[in-house]
């Protein structure tokens, strides 16, 4: 895979929220490439963050695309608010919505793209019938809920599945499908994970815990250099 179609995206979970507008800044400024903003609703997942006044407050802040992962049920309610707050993406857990072909068309109607989010234990065939309306699909290498988890090695054997599912999905279309991986992804582990056949990198812990943000977003790309020169 060419390097340009790789994208980091550091999670705002990591971020000093007391200077959060300042880290939005930096870490784009060190070379992200989208911000992954990750909503938590203590329902759906065990911890609460943050809703689409803190999505607004940080849009003017940046060009890049602000990625929303909804980690809340229902899901539909809070769709337009965040397509309104400037969300460019918006991925929700199949396990969040009654009717997930109607919510995908909810977020694309609200003027986004939409991303089905798999947890680990969520099986592959919740993409059966939708996957052709997908623009993402965000594979969770942890449980929902918190930064700093261990990676689960089993998820990489889900990309590999998904990626074949994605290639045949677009071999007969110019249209892009990107396959996106959350949790605890490091410098160690990107270039594998790469390989496996993701294409888009969360990281929390790994660019916001390392105080020296341009040098571990270099990092990973040089991983990724490696990733996609071996394969
Ligand atoms: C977990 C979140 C992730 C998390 C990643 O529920 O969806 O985006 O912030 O954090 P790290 O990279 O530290 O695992
Ligand atoms: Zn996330």
């Amino acid at each position: 895979m060419p390097m340009s179609t790789y994208r980091i995206a550091p999670s705002i979970l990591s971020a000093d929220f007391a200077r959060l507008g300042e880290e939005v800044t930096a870490v784009v400024a060190a070379g992200a490439d989208m911000i992954h903003f990750d909503v938590m609703d203590n329902h759906y997942v065990p911890n609460l963050t943050v809703g689409p006044l803190v999505c607004e407050a940080i849009r003017p802040l940046t060009q890049a695309v602000i990625d929303v992962h909804l980690m809340v049920k229902p899901v539909d309610r809070i769709i337009p608010d965040f397509a309104q707050a400037g969300a460019g993406i918006i991925s929700f857990h199949p396990e969040a919505s009654e009717h997930v072909d109607r919510t995908i068309d909810l977020i694309h109607d609200s003027g986004c793209k939409a991303g089905l989010a798999l947890s680990p234990a969520t099986p592959l065939g919740c993409l059966d019938h939708v996957l052709h309306k997908l623009d993402l699909v965000l594979v969770m290498s942890v449980n929902p809920g918190f930064a700093g988890q261990q990676f689960i090695p089993h998820a990489l054997e889900k990309i590999r599945l998904i990626r074949k599912r994605i290639d045949a999905e677009t071999r007969s279309s110019a249209r892009e499908l990107m396959l996106e991986v959350d949790g605890g992804v490091k410098v160690e582990n990107i270039g594998t994970i790469a390989r496996a056949g993701a294409d888009t990198f969360v990281a929390g812990s790994a660019i916001f815990g390392s105080r020296d943000y341009p040098g571990s977003i270099a990092a990973m790309r040089e991983a990724l250099k490696l990733a996609g020169s071996a394969r």
